[in-house]
């Protein structure tokens, strides 16, 4: 039995990966750290962690975690400035990959982005590629970044834009090629996830493209 640690439990795909992580019965504890506790919290194996994300180097646990998974994230909408999305989407993440390391953890299971890149003129993007390089700098065991395109799936917030991009590119997937854009599905990105984590041999960095996403286990590109 597993011992895990999630971030962002309360988002869209980390619901999805705590309900997946749950169903699997493979983990004897579940850890969630958010802002706000979850229905989730009168399970026997979950153990919720309420901390404002500048406190995540407070986190202790009482023993090593196996799988620590980040599914934390805001939009420049929510955020309401750059330096804030930042903060989340950099900053949050790469200090839970140094608690990681700091803490023995055994993989770290991030949520990029496709077309993530250090050097793009977009701000979402070089800040997603920014936060790739940082993480795979403090060489971590195992570390896995997904780069999903669009996500899909239900969500609380209505994200307009979004829905709209989704639309538009379900009516196109019969183009060649169309896996490495069309919309991933929310669970389906969980179940990869999940899949990976299991793939013990995995020592190492991970890309896991939208592509191979959406396909399943497949060989992923280090
Ligand atoms: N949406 C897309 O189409 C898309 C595409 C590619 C990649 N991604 C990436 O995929 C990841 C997951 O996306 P998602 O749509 O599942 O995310 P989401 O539904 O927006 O959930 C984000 C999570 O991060 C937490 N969070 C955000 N700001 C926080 C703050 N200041 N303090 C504490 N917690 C905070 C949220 O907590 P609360 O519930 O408390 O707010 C929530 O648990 C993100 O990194 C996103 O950039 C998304």
């Amino acid at each position: 039995m597993k011992t895990a640690l999630v971030v962002g439990a309360t988002g869209a795909t980390g619901s999805a990966l705590v309900n997946a992580l749950i169903s699997s019965d493979e983990y004897r504890a579940i850890h969630l750290l958010s802002r706000r506790t979850t229905h989730w919290r009168n399970r026997q194996e979950i153990r919720e962690h309420i901390l404002p994300l500048s406190r995540i180097g407070d986190l202790t646990m009482p023993y090593a975690i196996d799988e620590v998974y980040c599914c934390l994230g805001t939009t420049m909408k929510t955020a309401g400035s750059k330096a804030a999305f930042r903060a989340v989407d950099y900053g949050a993440v790469v200090a839970l990959g140094q608690w990681a390391k700091a803490n023995g953890a055994g993989q770290m299971h991030v949520i990029s982005s496709k077309g993530a890149n250090a050097g793009s003129r977009n701000f979402y993007l070089r800040t997603k590629g920014e936060m790739e390089q940082a993480l795979s700098a403090l060489d971590l065991p195992a570390l896995y970044l997904y780069r999903p395109s669009l996500l899909s799936g239900e969500r609380i917030d209505y994200r307009r834009k979004e829905r709209m991009g989704e639309a538009l590119m379900n009516g196109l997937t019969w183009l060649p090629g169309s896996d490495n854009w069309r919309p991933v599905p929310i669970d389906v990105l969980a179940q990869a996830m999940l899949q990976r984590a299991r793939a013990h041999e995995n020592k190492g960095r991970y890309r896991i493209e939208s592509a191979q996403i959406l396909r399943g286990l497949k060989r992923d590109s280090e």
